[in-house]
């Protein structure tokens, strides 16, 4: 029985200014919010921290990417925030298996992400205990940007090993690219700028599951 597919729409581009309404009027396309949350030193960009998650009142689960440094710092402080699932960074964590076992601790779903240049083999190890792969689909750090169908090959073989396991790709999701995610084996996709800048969001999400077969 294949994996239900969730849009995991990202908060990165929206309004901040009117968090709230924004996140009100995106919750039609959203099954989970993604929050984008960057450190500008593991990235080359810098975004919101734990005190701006505690702010977000939405119904819908809060999917935490965080691409900072020494992760291990802000669990505590996400999960207090609200934090559904929170998703650190292979390359980024200092002892990965630690840092998964503190967020299952702290009553949150635990997530591990690669970049396009981390291979699988780097989260060997701790594969079995994660509830979800995130593997980026765009070097981490800005939104708008292409996406990068050679990743696919990891969503493959983690599909083809894991069968139960969430896969989320992130980074360039769009009606092209979403089929193809899709037929690797994605199970999560996040979307970012195609349906936060979208003038009608509701009419690009249904185009981009029409594309997807969805
Ligand atoms: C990039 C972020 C993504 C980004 C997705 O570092 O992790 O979640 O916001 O945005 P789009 O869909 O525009 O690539
Ligand atoms: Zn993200």
């Amino acid at each position: 029985m294949p994996k239900k597919i969730l849009i995991a729409t990202s908060t990165l581009g929206i309004d901040y200014g009117r968090l709230n309404e924004h996140m009100k009027e995106l919750e039609p396309v959203a099954d989970w919010f993604h929050v984008d949350i960057m450190d500008g030193n593991f990235v080359p960009n810098l975004s919101i921290g734990p005190m701006v998650v505690e702010r977000m009142e939405t119904e819908k689960p809060l999917d935490c990417h965080l691409m900072a440094l020494r992760p291990h710092l802000y669990l505590e402080a996400l999960a207090k925030a609200g934090a559904y699932s929170i998703t650190i960074h292979a390359e980024a964590s200092l002892h990965l298996s630690n840092d998964v076992d503190k967020i299952r601790a702290l009553g949150c779903r635990a997530a591990v992400s690669i970049s396009p240049g981390t291979p699988i083999e780097k989260i060997a190890k701790v594969l079995p205990k994660l509830d979800m792969v995130l593997v980026m689909s765009v070097e981490p750090g800005f939104g708008g940007q292409k996406f990068m169908p050679e990743v696919l090959e990891k969503v493959r073989w983690l599909r083809a090993h894991y069968p139960n396991l969430d896969i989320q790709v992130d980074g360039g999701i769009n009606d092209e690219t979403a089929p193809l995610a899709v037929e690797a084996g994605a199970n999560v996709l996040v979307v970012g700028s195609y349906l936060v800048k979208a003038a009608d969001p509701g009419e690009a999400l249904k185009r981009l599951k029409r594309a997807a077969g969805l």
